[in-house]
């Protein structure tokens, strides 16, 4: 096995500097990628924008050497780049990524542009909207973002992911708007809701040891293990939507890759109007609409 040797950096060594050895570092050691997540790095590290990256190339790091070296060190023992810098962007929003809490995927965005879709073509007007396992509250937060007459609900079971989505909602002005339960899924819910979403945890259990370990080490268990053969979520909420949504609403639920036919399957049992799986921006199979 080869070692990733942790670059040093000193007061004295320039920005431009110091970003093209982290650069090489990263590379080196298969993080990529690497220009990026070095720019992201120093960014954070130095407090110096993008533009001034490159403008103010020629100052020296001064205190923020130490702050990049403890950074490196992190990224290259497989820390990934939002847990060391706390932010990560969704849809748009910029949003804490907090210890114990999923760091929202890109591919999740895909999910909210369904709903959007969905909500504006079904003329929904101060949709109620109910995310069930909310985590970061990135989904919701981008929702309610994007649809000012909205209202939102986020339940976790986890009181970090609870407490992050209350940071978000704050960190975002939505406050007002949003509010987030404590909770084991549908459990302590009533009433109806014009929008159902969900990205619930969808990994087989016995595939979480095989994760990356980027994954596996760093994102929580409860947001990965989706019991036995990874469905079991979708199991209960293909009971409950029949309770929780509204006659004519609908529900985006975010799957696994592969998936799709099974979880679709599993809708159309319950007689569920139309189910239609949309793919993502690869081309895979990554949300389930369910139109009541
Ligand atoms: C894959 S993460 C999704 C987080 C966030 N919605 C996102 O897309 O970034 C799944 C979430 O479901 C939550 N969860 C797991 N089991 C739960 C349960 N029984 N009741 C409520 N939430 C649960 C986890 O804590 C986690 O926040």
């Amino acid at each position: 096995m080869t070692a990733n040797f942790a670059p040093a950096f000193a007061a004295d060594d320039t920005v431009s500097t110091a970003r093209r050895r982290l650069a090489r570092a990263l590379a080196t050691a298969g993080k990529e990628p690497a220009d990026l997540e070095a720019r992201i790095l120093l960014e954070t590290a130095t407090g110096l924008a993008a533009l001034a990256l490159l403008t103010r190339g020629d100052e020296t790091l001064g205190a923020a050497a130490e702050t990049l070296e403890k950074f490196a060190a992190r990224r290259l023992a497989g820390e990934p780049v939002n847990r060391i810098t706390g932010t990560t962007n969704f849809f748009g929003l910029d949003l804490t990524v907090a210890p114990n809490v999923l760091d929202p995927r890109a591919d999740t965005e895909i999910l909210v542009e369904t709903a959007l879709e969905l909500m504006a073509r079904k003329g929904f007007q101060n949709p109620r909207i109910l995310d069930l396992g909310v985590g970061s509250g990135a989904i919701l937060c981008a929702l309610l973002d994007s649809r000012p007459d909205a209202f939102g609900i986020g339940v976790d079971l986890s009181p970090h992911a609870c407490a992050a989505t209350q940071a978000n909602l704050a960190r975002c002005g939505l406050t007002s708007r949003g509010t987030v339960i404590r909770g084991d899924w549908t459990a302590a819910l009533s009433g109806r809701f014009d929008l159902i979403v969900s990205n619930p945890p969808y990994i087989r259990h016995a595939e979480i040891a095989e994760l990356d370990p980027e994954v596996r080490d760093h994102d929580p268990r409860l947001a990965l293990d989706g019991g036995p053969d990874g469905l079991a979520p979708y199991r209960l909420l293909s009971v409950e939507l029949a309770r929780l949504l509204r006659p004519g609403g609908v529900a985006c639920l975010e799957i696994g890759w592969l998936q799709g036919a099974e979880v679709s399957a599993l809708f159309r049992a319950k007689s569920l109007a139309q189910v239609s799986c949309r793919r993502d921006h690869g081309g895979r199979d990554r949300v389930i609409a369910i139109e009541s």
